[in-house]
Parts: C-alpha cells; structure tokens; sequence
C-alpha cells in the first residue's frame, strides 16, 4: 500500500514523477523519495514525513535525469526514518517497491553471509541487494531482474533502474497493482491510473506474475519465465480520475456533499428510464440457482456487507454468511457448488479481499465485485463487476463509496428478489422509489452541518465513546465507531444496543457519551429500553432519530439530531450521514488530519 511511479521521459523526470506522488501520497504518507539516473549514476532524495517535506528538499536540491522512479511509503517493515524510505539504491541499481516480501529474512541472512551490509530494515533493500549482487557477476539489467524475481515470495509491485543505463526501467508485479502508461516519446508505470492520469490516457495493466521493460518509445512485456506476452491497451477518460478538493477544506467533507450526486448517478445507472425495474450489468449473477451467498471485504465494505445481509435475508429470502476478508479463508468455510460469493472494495485491491475473492474462484463458485475502481483487479479478476459508481474516493476515511456499496447491494437484493420470485414488480417499483428519496433526504441531514458542530464541540472532549443500534442500524454503530477513531483518534465501539447489558455497561458514567441510531420503526421501544438502561447509570445521550422517535422519547438526553423520517428500508444509509459527519466535525475539533490519518492509508495492499 505504498505508492511507486517510474518515468522514462524525454525531459526532466522530476516534476512529472512528483505530480505522480500527488495522486499516490493517499497510499501512504510515512516518507516520500525519488531517484534518476543522470550522467551514468543514480541520484536520490528522500524525506520523512508527508510529500511536502520532499517537494520542500526538492526546491532547495533539485535532480536532474529523464528517467526516474518515486515512492511514496506506508511502513511495513522499519519504521518511518531516512534509512527505510524509497527508493532503495544497492550497488548500481535502485528499486521502489509495494508489498512485502515473506522470505526477506532468509534472503537477508544469505546476503549477510556473502558480506553484503544493510543499511535499512526494510524488505526491499534486500530485493536491490540481491539484484545488484547478480549485476555485479556480469548479468545484464533484465537477467538480473528476472533472477531476482524468481527468488521473491511474497506480494510486489517493483520499479528498478539502473546506473549505467539511462533509457531502460523495468518493472514488475505479483500480487501488487501496477500499470503502465503509455504517452508520445516516454512512458510511465505506476501503481493505478489515478497516478498516470495527468501523464496519459492509454493505459496496459500489467498481468499478474508479468514485468516489463520500458524504454521512452516501448514497453515490452514478459512473464517470470521470460515468455513475451502482449496484453491490451485500454483508454481511460483522464477526467474521471483527475482530482481536486472542489473548494472543500477536505477530501472528506468534499465527498460526504457528493452522496445526493453520485447516489442519484449509481441508482439512474442501475433502474433504466422509468425506474421500475432494477436493471444490472449484462452478466447477471444467477440469484434464483444460489443456495446461499457469502460476502467478504474489510473495514468500511465489510460493514455494507453487515447490512445487506440483513436486506438479502428478509427481501430475497437467500441466506448470506458475513466474513471479514483475512479472516475467512483461514476458517474452512462451508459451501455448496451453488453458493455465490460477493466481495466489495471500494478500491478493488484491498489484498485481503482480493484472496478472498480467488479462494472463492478457486472453490468454483460465482463471483461478483463489488467495486468502486472499475480498472481495478477484483474487477478484472471477478465473474461480474458490480460497479458502484461513486467517482474516486480521496479521503482515507470511506464515506461516499460507503453509500454506494450500499446502494449497488439494495439493487442486487432486489435484482435477486425479483429472480427468486419473492417480490412483485409493484413491491419493486415501490423499494425503488424509496431508493430515490435517499438524494433528497441526505441533502436535508446536509443542511444541519450545524447542529453537529455545536454536538461535536462537546463530544470532542471525550476520550471513549459507544455507539449503540438495533436491527439493520446495528452496522451503523460499528460503522459510527470506525469513523471516530479513525480519523479523530477518539476510543470508539459499536455495539447492538442489547448487548450494552452484556458487558459493556460497565463503562458507562458520565464521561462516556452513547451514541444512539434509533429510527422510528420497529425496533425502537426496545432500543428506547437500552439508552434507559444507559441514562440510569449516569451515561450521557446523544439521539439520533426521526421526528417521531424524538417526540415520543420520554426522559432526559444529552443531545439529540433529528433525522427525515425514512423508509426503513432505505435507514441504513440515511443514517450513514450523522456518523459520517459526526467523525468528521470531531476530528475538525481536534485539529487532526483529517484526510491522511495517522498510521493509514487509502487502499491497504498487503495481508
Ligand atoms: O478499498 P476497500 O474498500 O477494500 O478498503 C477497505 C478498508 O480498508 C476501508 O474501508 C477502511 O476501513 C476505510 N479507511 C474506512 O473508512
């Protein structure tokens, strides 16, 4: 989940290769560097630190070189020092790499015991140590590379260059993304199309297992047995993938507005003219044969999965496993040759979802991503692509494709509820309909960015907070909770309101605010019930609930929002809002980062 960028231009590399960096620093921000090759050596410079502390060194010593290599590192192995940032140089090569490497110990140890020195504790020094080594006994760049390659387990995305060579790059990948550009007398490679987007519009994805060589008028293409392969160009509209904060002080609050837009884009892509009828991609999942489906992702995705179990259960009658993405192919899963397996990603590279996904190809059973980058791997590698539709998502903190991923589920719930036969196209239409009041409604919640700043300069104070819901809502609460600590740093859990007496009531007293989803609907006495149980101990309330859930509440809360009132089918998505914006006006609160938290990153591409 580092970003690497590699340019073999025809002018200056360095202010291409840091434009590239600017798209890629939402990968990670922990050091930043770059290398070219000039006058037949290598030059670096790295920095700690978030890209600007590069841009700053820049200024003040430029490189020269046409050729070049950047990264930008989310720490793995060593922490955030000079030492362990990219690009690594060993000898007369320098690497930039995303990934780990499983058996860097046991490459280190036999390096070591050739003499070789390490000056980092990162596994990629020892993939440059190993490479130069082979360099050194004669081996030409791509002989070098390629034996090197063969000796790496692990995931990688590799970009090298070499000191005497100042027209060749060679990149490679296993388990990593990576992608090549293609421009007029240069080419570029890097981690996504988001980072070649301001460079070129012609893009090849590199194959799995596959490295390239590139020089400023070719890419050829090989797998690790040096077979030549030719894979397909492909043209992306460089707009869709440009970005800009729009005026926003932040990517984050920039997307949170964007939910009326995108969502009312995704559901006019999925209903068709007269919104009747939930019409999905050409390839349709086969609903009416699968006996059950499992669903896997992470984080924020694995919440979309929590609640549309729920809509997949009571609407299309189809039972639905939930698991975490590394966690499930660890536990033996139990299928049939008729279950389905959906995963979602925003990103469609999230490594553990993408095991996942290929743990359920290999089982044989039928795939569908969910996914939000339509380029991505998942996309490529799944049976269906269920597009979401949300635009690129630039804050770490998922929020738009949070919305979307539930909006493309509700339309694959009712896609397999009409399949199976448990829903007429009137009950269709009308689950529809309620679909397309979400644009509206969430404008409304939007308008109140208010009262939720005046609410979060009091719950900024606290130092743990509980967010409690029922029933399809309970998602929520985790979902709540996630987007607190992440980028506030504020302690935060999610629990189902009736599990609070299980335990975790223990924790009330005045001190630790309660935060409480409680839609007007079938569940509410019982979660009226619970936030009793919180205020007679002393806890302080926050309400979260429709006009009609805050009228009939009797007893004293610490605070309330009132939300429209909504369809229950359509709450768990409404009620995204608050706990979006609640995170959000926090962390403004306590002046943190909001859109690069500490410690994370956007798309986490390793196990
Ligand atoms: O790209 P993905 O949707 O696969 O990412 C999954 C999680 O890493 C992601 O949702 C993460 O939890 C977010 N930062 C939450 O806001």
């Amino acid at each position: 989940m580092c970003g690497i960028i590699g340019i073999v231009g025809k002018s200056s590399a360095q202010p291409s290769i840091i434009e590239a960096l600017e798209k890629l620093e939402y990968r990670g921000y922990d050091s930043s560097g770059i290398a070219t090759v000039s006058d037949n050596s290598i030059i670096r410079r790295r920095a700690v630190g978030k890209l600007s502390s590069l841009k700053e060194l820049l200024n003040k010593k430029p490189i020269k070189g046409e050729i070049g290599i950047g990264h930008t590192r989310w720490a793995t192995h060593g922490a955030p020092s000079l030492e362990n940032a990219h690009p690594h140089k060993v000898g007369k090569v320098a690497l930039v790499h995303n990934g780990i490497i499983e058996n860097f110990h046991e490459l280190r140890s036999q390096l070591i015991s050739e003499g070789q020195t390490f000056v980092s504790d990162t596994d990629t020094e020892v993939i440059a140590s190993f490479c130069s080594k082979l360099l050194e006994s004669g081996m030409s760049p791509d002989e070098a590379v390629v034996n090197t390659l063969n000796n790496l387990e692990g995931a990688f995305a590799l970009c090298f260059i070499f000191e005497d060579y100042d027209n060749i790059l060679i990149a490679a990948r296993k388990g990593s993304p990576l992608v090549v550009g293609w421009g007029s007398g240069e080419m570029f490679v890097g981690s996504d199309a988001i980072a070649l987007a301001s460079l070129t519009n012609q893009l090849t994805y590199v194959g799995e297992a596959n490295y390239v060589v590139l020089s400023n008028n070719e890419a050829k293409f090989f797998d690790f047995q040096k077979k030549e392969i030719t894979p397909e160009k492909v043209f992306i509209n460089s707009e869709s993938v440009l970005i800009s904060k729009n005026g926003y002080r932040h990517f984050m609050h920039k997307e949170i507005n964007e939910q009326p837009s995108v969502i009312s884009y995704a559901l006019g892509s999925y209903t068709g003219s007269d919104r009747k009828k939930i019409t999905l991609p050409s390839q349709l999942p086969n609903f009416s044969e699968m006996d059950r489906i499992t669903m896997t992702a992470c984080g924020t995705a694995f919440f979309a999965c929590n609640v549309a179990k729920y809509w997949f259960e009571k609407i299309s009658e189809l039972p639905v496993d939930i698991d975490i993405a590394s966690e499930y192919r660890y536990r033996e899963p139990i299928f049939s040759k008729s279950t389905g397996a959906i995963v979602v990603s925003q990103s469609g590279e999230t490594a553990d979802t993408l095991a996942a996904l290929r743990f359920a190809k290999n089982k044989a059973m039928q795939t569908v991503a969910v996914v939000n980058s339509e380029n991505s791997t998942m996309a490529r590698e799944a049976d269906i692509i269920m597009p979401i539709r949300a635009g690129v998502e630039v804050g770490v903190a998922s929020t738009k494709a949070f919305t979307c991923q539930l909006v493309a589920l509700a339309s694959l719930v009712l896609d397999a509820a009409r399949q199976r036969k448990k829903i007429s196209s009137s009950e269709e239409e009308e689950f529809i309909e309620h679909l397309f009041t979400l644009p509206r409604l969430i404008n409304e919640v939007l308008l109140k960015e208010n009262e939720i700043i005046n609410i979060c300069s009091e719950l900024a104070k606290a130092q743990d907070i509980l967010f409690i819901a029922r029933g399809s809502l309970y998602p929520l609460a985790l979902e709540g909770a996630l987007k607190l600590k992440e980028i506030s740093y504020i302690h935060a859990e999610g629990y189902a309101a009736g599990e609070l007496k299980h335990g975790p009531i223990a924790l009330i007293d005045n001190r630790v605010p309660v935060i409480c989803f409680a839609p007007s609907n079938i569940l509410y006495e019982k979660t009226v019930s619970n936030i009793h149980e919180v205020i007679a101990r002393g806890g302080k309330v926050l309400l979260v609930s429709d006009r009609k859930g805050l009228k009939d509440f009797s007893g004293d809360v610490w605070a309330s929002f009132e939300m429209p009132e909504c369809d229950s089918f359509i709450s768990p998505i409404l009620y995204a809002l608050p706990a979006q914006l609640l995170a959000y006006y926090s962390a403004i609160e306590k002046g943190t980062d909001v859109d690069q938290p500490r410690n994370l990153a956007k798309s986490v591409t390793v196990e």
